[in-house]
């Protein structure tokens, strides 16, 4: 407490007059308790900046508020120690005296002045009883400002002066108080009132007397409005260094109120301090009072957030193509948006809850790094950046295409996809046996050839497109998604060749039979062909039997016969024979002409044959010829040097691949040319006569005919020998 409180003050009434005209809002204050002028200009000084200075403007408003006399920062010689000073020079403050006010009479001056054409006038009447029964209104210590505006105040001036020419003092008066120079001296024994050091008191209605200076007196101080900044600076999650400006005069301490989520309340000393234990994101309200007198100055204001914290458990939840879900946990304390910034944009989300937020339009396969940050409502403080690195699904890849190149090699296309990718997936499934060949490849491939592909088997492509990024991104890389949908195909590669083509005939059919390959097969194709004729349509049965006959073929024809084995449609290589129908033999066969020594021949071609190859053939046993000839498209064929009255045999037959027809026969003489044979007998009989004897000679002939049918037969055109007796 100590010097500061010896007077006992309290504060009766203070208020304060907002001058607009002036940058510094002035204050008036009314302490408690009387003192002498010193005393009061010391206590205004300690407690308040000085005893009140009064200009035109402000002595109406204070005077409003007095009921008593009070002392004014006025003294007749206010710097004692300076006698070459002019009495009633300057105000307590220093401000000239430009302003007076005096009650008709005063001030007393020692001796009678000298007389006074005109003076300035003092509009200010007399009123009959200066104020001796001022009420005091029970002390308080609280401080408590007044406002006034300019309107309420000049009209709280009308009610008052009105008041004041009701209570008595015609309005003719006041008037002529006006016009006539105001009287210098109203009594006579002035002297008496003459004080040599006076100080000066205001009248409650607002005139000034001289008092000694010693009189114990109410008065009025004034302090000009502080003005201050509190600065915040350093602010943390939970900190902030908070830096104000000193107060006027002699500050007791600073009371720091804070108020928020948490309230505290500090008495200060120092012009800084730092608030720790704060909630992260938090709305502060700082106030700043400096204490003077056990009085609030004007508190020095300022507002902050604490930076709010950084989010957790940045998660991605889901992928797609297009979009990706992001999942976080709100951050411990206070914040007021979340921003989440990719790819050059922001996106702000007003909640204060736990998020899960699908980010949508981005393109398939992109690398994105998602930066999600949380904001104060004024944006000031922005929490630190938690950031997430992940890829959308890649696309799917189109127009998928397989070319056989060969039975065992295929090549693979594709178009790539929309949006970004690193390579492709290229996966060869050989559906029989269950067996997967993946192989990746790069980013700028299109097309794979796959080689070695097993006979007769189901072989499903497929291609994904893939993302990798992992060597290219931060450490923080989710990767949900590092393939897009498949793309399949599916090809049937062609089955092995048969093996064991055997082929057998008769005269109308073929039958094929065959080994199946040793891959999958679904059935078989059997082409047959009549050869050297390119006309005739080829003859094809597909079938899943190992065997096939064909009926009503020609005979005598070269047949090809090619055997392939298919699989879903896709054949395998062929595998060829050619064989001959058996052939048929020619029909009637003739002799067309016939002379001694050459016979023509002609038949009949066999039914329903191809162009047969005819083996003719001519024999005759008695003179062991033997002719033979293979002749085309003919079918007639002429003998020559042939032997007269011979018996020929004739045979034609069809020769085919190897094969040879029965023969149709038939046997033809030629023509005799006739000669005679002499025969002479000896007899050698010992019987005479035995030789002559008709009956012997008859079984000569006998015999003789029998000895030549033996040996000619019917082979040659002979007759049997006759007797020819030589003597007639
Ligand atoms: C200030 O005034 C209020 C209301 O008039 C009162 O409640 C409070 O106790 C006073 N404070 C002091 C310090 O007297
Ligand atoms: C203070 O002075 C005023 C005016 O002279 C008087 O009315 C009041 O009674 C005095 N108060 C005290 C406590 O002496
Ligand atoms: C601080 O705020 C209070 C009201 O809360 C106000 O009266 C005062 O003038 C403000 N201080 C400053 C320096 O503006
Ligand atoms: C900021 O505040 C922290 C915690 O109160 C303190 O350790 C640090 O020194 C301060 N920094 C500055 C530049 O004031
Ligand atoms: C507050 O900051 C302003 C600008 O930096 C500076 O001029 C002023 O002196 C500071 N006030 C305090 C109390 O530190
Ligand atoms: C801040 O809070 C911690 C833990 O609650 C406590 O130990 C510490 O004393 C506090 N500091 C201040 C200055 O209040
Ligand atoms: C976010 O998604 C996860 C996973 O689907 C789910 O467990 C969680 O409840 C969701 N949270 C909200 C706030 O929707
Ligand atoms: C997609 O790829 C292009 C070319 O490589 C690149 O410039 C772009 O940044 C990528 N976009 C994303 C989202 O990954
Ligand atoms: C991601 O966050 C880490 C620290 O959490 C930081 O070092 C890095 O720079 C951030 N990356 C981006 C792209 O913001
Ligand atoms: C292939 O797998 C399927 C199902 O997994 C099974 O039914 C089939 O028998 C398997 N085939 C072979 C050749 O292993
Ligand atoms: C991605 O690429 C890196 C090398 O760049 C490789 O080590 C890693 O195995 C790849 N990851 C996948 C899933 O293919
Ligand atoms: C093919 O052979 C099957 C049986 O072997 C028979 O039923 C079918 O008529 C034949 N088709 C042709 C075009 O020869």
């Amino acid at each position: 407490m100590g010097k500061l409180f010896q007077y006992n003050v309290g504060i009766l009434i203070c208020w304060a007059l907002v001058l607009m005209d002036i940058a510094a809002e002035r204050e008036y204050f009314i302490p408690d308790g009387n003192l002498t002028w010193d005393g009061a200009r010391n206590h205004c000084q300690i407690c308040f900046k000085e005893l009140v200075t009064l200009t035109p403007d402000n002595s109406q408003l204070i005077t409003q508020r007095l009921n008593s006399e009070h002392w004014i920062g006025l003294r007749k010689n206010l710097n004692s120690s300076d006698n070459s000073s002019m009495s009633w020079a300057h105000w307590a403050n220093g401000d000239p005296l430009f302003f007076q006010n005096w009650y008709p009479g005063w001030p007393v001056f020692k001796s009678p002045p000298p007389k006074i054409d005109c003076c300035s006038c003092s509009c200010t009447c007399p009123i009959n009883t200066p104020t001796e029964t001022m009420s005091i209104t029970p002390v308080t210590e609280n401080t408590t400002d007044f406002y006034l505006s300019n309107e309420s105040a000049s009209s709280l001036w009308d009610s008052f002066t009105s008041g004041y020419t009701t209570s008595g003092l015609p309005l003719k008066m006041e008037s002529e108080c006006e016009r006539s120079p105001m009287p210098v001296v109203l009594e006579t024994n002035k002297s008496e009132s003459y004080i040599e050091d006076s100080c000066v008191a205001m009248l409650s209605f607002g005139p000034w007397v001289e008092k000694s200076c010693l009189e114990l007196l109410p008065y009025i101080c004034f302090e000009d409005r502080f003005l201050g900044q509190v600065n915040v600076t350093n602010v943390t999650l939970t900190t902030a260094t908070l830096a104000w400006l000193p107060g006027p005069g002699d500050i007791t301490y600073y009371r720091v109120e804070i108020q928020g989520d948490v309230e505290r309340k500090y008495n200060l000393s120092s012009l800084i301090h730092d608030v720790v234990n704060l909630t992260s994101g938090g709305f502060y309200k700082v106030q700043v009072f400096p204490v003077k007198c056990k009085r609030d100055l004007n508190p020095q204001n300022s507002t902050f957030y604490t930076v709010p914290n950084k989010v957790t458990d940045l998660n991605v939840i889901h992928v797609t193509n297009t979009s990706v879900t992001l999942s976080w946990n709100k951050p411990e304390g206070k914040m007021n948006f979340y921003l989440v910034k990719y790819d050059g944009k922001e996106i702000k989300l007003e909640t204060q809850l736990d998020v899960n937020t699908t980010i949508n339009g981005l393109i398939p396969g992109g690398l994105y790094t998602f930066t999600v940050q949380t904001r104060v409502q004024d944006e000031s403080r922005r929490s630190e950046e938690s950031n997430i690195t992940t890829n959308t699904k890649p696309g799917k890849v189109s127009s998928l295409k397989v070319s056989l190149y060969t039975n065992r090699s295929a090549l693979l296309t594709w178009t790539a996809p929309e949006g970004n990718f690193t390579g492709f997936r290229v996966k060869v499934t050989n559906a029989n046996l269950n067996r997967t060949n993946n192989s990746e490849v790069g980013q700028d491939k299109r097309d794979v050839l796959e080689e070695n592909l097993p006979d007769g088997s189901k072989i499903c492509f497929s291609v994904r497109t893939l993302v990798n990024y992992t060597s290219s991104s931060s450490l923080n890389y989710t990767v949900l998604a590092s393939e897009g949908d498949e793309e399949t195909t599916v090809i049937y590669t062609a089955p092995g060749p048969i093996s064991n083509l055997l082929l057998s005939t008769d005269e109308k059919s073929l039958t094929a039979s065959w080994s199946p390959p040793n891959s999958n097969y679904s059935s078989f194709i059997v082409e047959l062909k009549l050869d050297n004729v390119p006309t005739d349509t080829t003859n094809t049965n597909e079938t899943t039997n190992t065997t096939v006959t064909f009926s009503e073929l020609k005979n005598s024809a070269s047949y090809t016969v090619k055997v392939s084995a298919s699989f879903e449609n896709v054949r395998g290589p062929s595998v060829k024979n050619s064989t001959y129908t058996l052939p048929s033999p020619p029909t009637n066969p003739i002799a067309i002409t016939i002379t001694s020594n050459s016979i023509t021949f002609g038949w009949n071609a066999p039914v329903n044959s191809a162009t047969p190859l005819y083996h003719v053939k001519l024999n005759s046993t008695i003179w062991n010829y033997n002719t033979s000839y293979d002749i085309n498209s003919s079918t007639n064929y002429t003998f020559t040097n042939l032997t007269s009255g011979t018996k020929y045999q004739f045979s034609v037959s069809v020769l085919a691949g190897g094969m040879e027809s029965n023969p149709a026969t038939c046997s033809v003489k030629t023509v005799a040319n006739k000669v005679n044979i002499t025969l002479a007998m000896l007899c050698s009989s010992v019987q005479p006569l035995l030789c002559g004897d008709e009956t012997s000679m008859t079984k000569v002939l006998a015999k003789l005919k029998e000895y030549f049918t033996t040996r000619l037969g019917d082979s040659i055109e002979w007759t049997p020998p006759q007797w020819k007796n030589p003597g007639t």
